[in-house]
């Protein structure tokens, strides 16, 4: 539990979710069903994120909510969280990558965390914006936090969408089937078959290969699946149950071990760029940057989805960190 301004322990801790459009509202309820966190909702449209408190409250009458939710378009109401969710940025539109919109949300997102980071200094930062992988270290840059405390959520929501796959494809309840996927939110993310199990027993004694690679494709594609069926705007519900699963796990210290994207120092041989692989998290952020040994052709596949990475990434930063910040 954190400290409020270095004083006495905050018994009910405080979460800041940037973003009042779809996953910011779907994270939102989720904390509030959990009552894990009061919750600061803000936006840039004014009226949005208040409305979307006040329905949300008004649910808590129904379901019975212990926690608060406070919709704002003022930075100052979301000083001393204790961790800050940034969902604020454009979602695709169909046809579009997730790096077509790097400079757009690169602003956005620069402006947010600086406006949200000034007012609380000590928070964990989560980012979903996309381009992911690009994002998460453009916030980590204008935090000015240390990088155990800034992370991207991707890694958690691909790896469910290939459980759910693997669940439906075999008829087993999506719980039995756990697995691992490495890599950039990207086209080449890294699902990692010979990871996956269901009820303890190896993926690839119940499914011939050829169907494990249709399985790996759909969910390398599943984001654009979601944008090609809604027309309009891209997945929230189970984005938003990923972060939700990553918050839990760091305000309840629970040491899980999930794949997030994550700042790497040599880690796979790779240094100097956040890109999803399996951490544990905890109260302090990251506690461990977590290896797994891989084939040769998965190692080559991590660093292919590394070199995106870094591409859209070497394109976009220098330009935008040299941008004048937009007014908040
Ligand atoms: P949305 O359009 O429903 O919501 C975005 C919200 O951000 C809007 O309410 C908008 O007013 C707000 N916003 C825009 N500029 C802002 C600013 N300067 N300050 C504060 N708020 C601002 O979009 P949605 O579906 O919630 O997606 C949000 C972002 O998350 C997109 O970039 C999307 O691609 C990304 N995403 C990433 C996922 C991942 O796995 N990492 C999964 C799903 C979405
Ligand atoms: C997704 O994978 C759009 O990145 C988002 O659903």
């Amino acid at each position: 539990m954190q400290q409020s301004n270095g004083s006495r322990p905050r018994p009910i801790p405080r979460v800041t979710v940037i973003g009042a459009g779809n996953v910011g509202s779907v994270v939102a309820k989720h904390l509030l069903d959990a009552h894990l966190a009061d919750v600061v909702l803000v936006d840039v449209v004014e009226g949005r994120p208040q409305g979307i408190a006040l329905d949300l409250s008004e649910s808590g009458a129904l379901v019975g909510y212990t926690r608060s939710i406070l919709g704002t378009n003022d930075y100052d109401d979301t000083a001393d969280s204790d961790l800050i969710v940034v969902t604020a940025g454009l979602p695709r539109k169909p046809g579009m990558s997730r790096d077509d919109l790097t400079q757009v949300n690169g602003r956005i997102v620069m402006q947010t965390v600086r406006a949200a980071i000034a007012r609380s200094p000590d928070a964990i930062l989560i980012v979903v914006t996309n381009p992911l992988d690009v994002m998460t270290e453009l916030a980590w840059r204008v935090s000015g936090l240390p990088c155990d405390r800034v992370m991207g959520m991707a890694g958690v929501l691909d790896t469910a969408r290939f459980r759910s796959f693997v669940a439906q494809e075999l008829r087993v309840p999506v719980a039995d089937v756990s697995a691992l996927v490495l890599g950039g939110h990207g086209d080449l993310m890294v699902p990692l078959p010979n990871f996956a199990t269901v009820g303890g027993v190896p993926l690839l004694h119940l499914m011939p290969e050829a169907v494990v690679q249709r399985l790996v494709a759909r969910t390398r594609n599943g984001g654009a699946e979601v944008v090609e069926l809604l027309k309009t705007g891209g997945a929230y519900y189970a984005p938003g149950a990923a972060v939700f699963q990553m918050v839990a796990a760091i305000l309840q210290d629970q040491h899980r071990i999930l794949p997030v994207s994550a700042y790497l120092r040599g880690e796979y041989d790779l240094k100097g760029l956040y890109l999803g692989v399996p951490c544990r998290l905890g109260k302090g952020g990251i506690e461990q940057v977590i290896e797994v040994g891989l084939t040769a052709a998965q190692r080559s596949a991590l660093h292919q989805s590394a070199a995106a990475v870094r591409a859209t990434r070497d394109r976009a930063m220098d330009a935008l960190l040299h941008k004048p910040p937009l007014p908040v």
